[in-house]
């Protein structure tokens, strides 16, 4: 049979060997809607050698496409630089059937990968700063401690320039296209900032640094080659320039109100602050979380400036829905931020502390008095609650 599965070249001696994911809707709490790619890479030097696998059911795409380059069994080395399981998934059946003469991955990524796959064989353990010949290229290896698991590690390739970076610079995105130049920007834009919001913000200081230190150090990058969605090989700069305004979460004019109701006293609440905040010149975005996804409040808290979180009592907590939220927020660890809790009540009203003891959780610097109305707000609680969104833009302009 023909093999429908193609190797697409990224240089003349580097092939992009991934699988593409158009159906993947869910990556731990993260709304994917446009799928994802997995990305594996074949550098066909003296010494062949496969950069990450893919998701474990995508194993025989990604040979196949090997196979549309070289005989996959003339593999020399494995370099894993994430043991992640949507790139080391299929990598225990790879060693098996290819026996490649090394599998190189960080020290914690070759004690990582063996836990989680029980593999019988000897990893190479390779250091920060390491270089591995592959005769006519050579490979280098940077740590990248946490980010965003222990394990990971970036592969340069130094006679390319070309950086093969892992989860890093990378987003979730199903396309035909295989490079950043040939998509359309918007697009790219916007889920590289949701994938830096789910995935990386929590790590943003490592990230600071690691720029930092790959700037001191002169390293120049020709070619980025993330694990997922599109690589970069035009204006690298860019995405990288992404990467620091992200991680230096400068408060921008912007907020976001993110809200549940039972019977639409607190989002009268909501809609009242979001009137306030937007006449106090605030970019001021509302999501009730019926209808928003709690990876969407993620990439819209990306540069805001404040949160204000409201939900109505049930059962004396808040309502799961902001739970879910509250819960996921507090992981990522967003900085920077002011904010405010609120919500309506019918007899007992415990939601809204518990939502004031989840921002203190966080850091949210409080911004202005907490609403809780009983029942339903009149118009004087309606106007109170505009009034805290024009007092909340005032704090935020003075903060930028
Ligand atoms: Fe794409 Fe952390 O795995």
């Amino acid at each position: 049979m023909k093999n429908t599965f193609k190797a697409v070249p990224v240089t003349e001696d580097v092939w992009w060997v991934g699988a593409i994911d158009w159906n993947i809707r869910d990556f731990h709490g993260y709304q994917t809607r446009r799928g994802s790619t997995y990305n594996a890479y074949l550098i066909v030097a003296d010494k062949i050698t496969l950069i990450d696998t893919v998701k474990a059911p995508f194993r025989e795409e990604m040979m196949a496409r090997i196979a549309s380059v070289i005989d996959p069994g003339k593999i020399d080395y494995i370099v894993s630089n994430h043991s992640e399981m949507d790139h080391s998934g299929a990598l225990p059946e790879v060693i098996a059937a290819l026996n490649p003469k090394k599998v190189f991955a960080s020290a914690v990524g070759a004690k990582t990968l063996k836990e989680l796959f029980l593999i019988d064989r000897e990893i190479t353990a390779v250091k920060d700063g390491e270089t591995l010949s592959l005769g006519n290229r050579t490979l280098t290896f940077m740590e990248t401690r946490m980010l965003h698991w222990p394990d990971s590690m970036f592969s340069y390739l130094n006679d390319e320039e070309l950086l093969f970076s892992q989860d890093a610079f990378g987003m979730h995105y199903a396309s035909v296209e295989r490079f950043a130049d040939e998509c359309d920007p918007a697009v790219l834009t916007y889920e590289a900032a949701t994938y830096y919001a789910n995935i990386l913000l929590p790590y943003s200081p490592l990230v600071l640094k690691l720029i930092e230190k790959v700037t001191a150090a002169g390293l120049s990058f020709r070619i980025i080659a993330p694990d997922h969605g599109p690589i970069w090989r035009k204006e690298t700069g860019g995405i990288i320039g992404s990467y620091a305004k992200w991680a230096a979460q400068k408060p921008e004019a912007k907020a976001v109100v993110v809200y549940a109701t039972m019977w639409r006293s607190t989002e009268k609440m909501a809609r009242a602050i979001s009137e306030g905040l937007a006449a106090g010149g605030l970019h001021a975005k509302l999501m009730e979380m019926g209808a928003a996804h709690r990876s969407d409040v993620a990439y819209e808290l990306l540069g805001a400036g404040l949160l204000a979180v409201g939900s109505p009592t049930l059962n004396n907590h808040l309502l799961p829905n902001i739970a879910d939220v509250l819960t996921y927020l507090k992981g990522l660890k967003p900085k920077n931020l002011i904010g405010a809790a609120f919500g309506s009540y019918g007899w007992s009203g415990e939601a809204v502390k518990e939502i004031e003891e989840v921002l203190v959780e966080m850091k949210v610097e409080k911004a202005g008095e907490v609403i809780r109305v009983k029942n339903v707000p009149n118009a004087e609680t309606l106007s109170r609650c505009y009034e805290l969104g024009k007092t909340m833009a005032e704090k935020v302009h003075c903060r930028l």
